[in-house]
């Protein structure tokens, strides 16, 4: 039976609703793993370290789903993605959340002086920490109610912080990475793949004279 990608142009709400469930039910996965494998002996030799780099990596591939919900959007001609964007955001939020409180409880056993000490001292922590704290207005506009009053275009503008965020995690991941460059390099590709073709779609609103493309708010 072949399945036509022409099928899920307009798929009901019924549906939607369902694959939103079901990202978040994958997106809960690496949380699972690591809850179930403290006990089960499945992080390894050092449980922190596996616990930070899973979380870190769960946040930049949650950035990585969250900026390609457009594209898909638009080569799939599917518009209805856009309603799976914000989970895919509070996802990554989620895991960065996880991620920066392992690293202060863990890493550094909450010594404020410390973490600060720590932050302005070592260059790939600074630009994570950029990357955390540029990511919390994203997650604290991500409510109808608050959508609502900024207003479209505000809320657009905050949220073009994405792309800096993107950028940001490729460095920090960058600049953390000791000898094989291999993950850090396959993001920066992914995100140059992923705000290229918005940069290309814009140059060509623009030079078409048609009104920018502008990212939609979440409708639902
Ligand atoms: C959007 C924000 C962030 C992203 C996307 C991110 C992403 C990552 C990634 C991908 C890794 C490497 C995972 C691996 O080795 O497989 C990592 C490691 C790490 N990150 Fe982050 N991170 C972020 C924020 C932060 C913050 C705020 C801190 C602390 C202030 C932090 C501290 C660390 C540390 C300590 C490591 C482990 C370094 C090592 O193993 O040597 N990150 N992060």
């Amino acid at each position: 039976m072949a399945i036509h990608l022409n099928n899920f142009r307009s798929p009901s709400a019924t549906f939607v609703q369902r694959v939103k469930w079901l990202l978040i039910v994958l997106g809960m996965m690496p949380l699972l793993r690591l809850i179930a494998g403290f006990p089960l002996g499945w992080l390894g030799a050092n449980p922190i370290e596996f616990i930070t780099r899973s979380t870190g990596t769960w946040t930049i591939v949650g950035i990585a789903v969250t900026l390609s919900i457009t594209p898909l959007r638009k080569l799939l001609n599917w518009p209805w993605l856009i309603r799976l964007r914000r989970a895919a955001g509070l996802l990554a939020f989620f895991y960065a959340s996880l991620h920066f409180t392992t690293y202060i409880w863990f890493d550094r056993f909450f010594d404020v002086d410390d973490i600060i000490k720590d932050i302005i001292k070592r260059p790939f922590i600074t630009v994570g920490f950029a990357a955390f704290v540029l990511l919390i207005p994203l997650a604290a506009t991500s409510k109808n109610s608050i959508i609502k009053k900024l207003g479209a275009k505000r809320w657009q503008r905050i949220h073009y912080l994405i792309y800096l965020i993107a950028i940001l995690a490729v460095i920090h991941y960058w600049w953390l990475v000791k000898k094989d460059l291999t993950q850090p390099i396959i993001y920066a590709v992914v995100f140059a793949v992923l705000l290229g073709v918005r940069l290309i779609w814009k140059l060509r609103s623009v030079s078409s004279e048609k009104p920018p493309l502008v990212a939609k708010p979440p409708s639902d």
